[in-house]
């Protein structure tokens, strides 16, 4: 078998947004945050395909993932799962507020997508224009985990003095990098359907045994 035939890549992965006036609000944050907007791709239904691209530098290309609206066999199922378990209401299980405590304190708790980026100030930015967004900002919300503290005075400088950062006190499991949550109910996902979260990545330069750090950058 040779190398050439035995390769693999992340083909795509397919995320939904709950009804169609968020499938624009939802693309926007996307773009926002970098990511390449095809034209979108308008179905029978009314409603948006789209397509994105990561990275669409040429010699890059990678990174291809798709959004459309959840299909009506899932959202009568989860229409249902959400009577049945009176989500919000008075006899709401009791299973879903440990769901929602679980999922608040980490937002990696479900199924995600994360996004790495080669550079901190690139991200920081980013992030500033969706909190800037006044749609946006209404439906997503932050969760900031700074590089862990005493491992590099340059990266915790760094932290220091970032408006971004520098309040946090959560941090990643690993050294040397940080994470961001971008929690939205612009997507539809967990076991309610109710929201999804985006994570940014950032790993400092020079430590490439990293959980993140597998993209070596062009
Ligand atoms: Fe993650």
């Amino acid at each position: 078998m040779t190398t050439e035939t035995s390769g693999r890549s992340i083909s795509h992965f397919a995320l939904h947004y709950p009804e169609p006036s968020d499938g624009p609000l939802a693309a926007r944050l996307f773009e926002l945050l970098g990511v390449h907007v095809d034209e979108p791709l308008p179905l029978p239904d009314g409603t948006n395909f789209y397509r994105f691209w990561v990275d669409k530098r040429p010699g890059v290309n990678d990174g291809i993932f798709y959004m459309s609206r959840l299909p009506e066999p899932l959202r009568n199922l989860q229409k249902v799962i959400r009577e049945r378990l009176d989500v919000g209401g008075p006899n709401e299980d009791p299973t879903v507020a440990a769901y929602r405590t679980a999922e608040d304190y980490d937002p990696e708790l479900c199924f995600h997508v994360g996004v790495l980026f080669a550079s901190l100030d690139d991200l920081e930015e980013r992030v500033a224009a969706v909190r800037a967004d006044p749609e946006l900002s209404k439906r997503v919300s932050l969760t900031v985990n700074r590089a862990t503290k005493g491992k590099d005075p340059a990266i915790d400088a760094r932290m220091e003095a970032s408006p971004l950062f520098s309040a946090a006190e959560r941090f990643p499991y690993g050294n040397y990098g940080i994470q961001i949550f971008l929690v939205t109910d612009l997507l539809a996902g967990g076991p309610l359907g109710e929201r999804m979260t985006v994570e940014l990545d950032y790993v400092f330069p020079g430590y490439p045994e990293n959980v993140f750090t597998t993209v070596v950058w062009q």
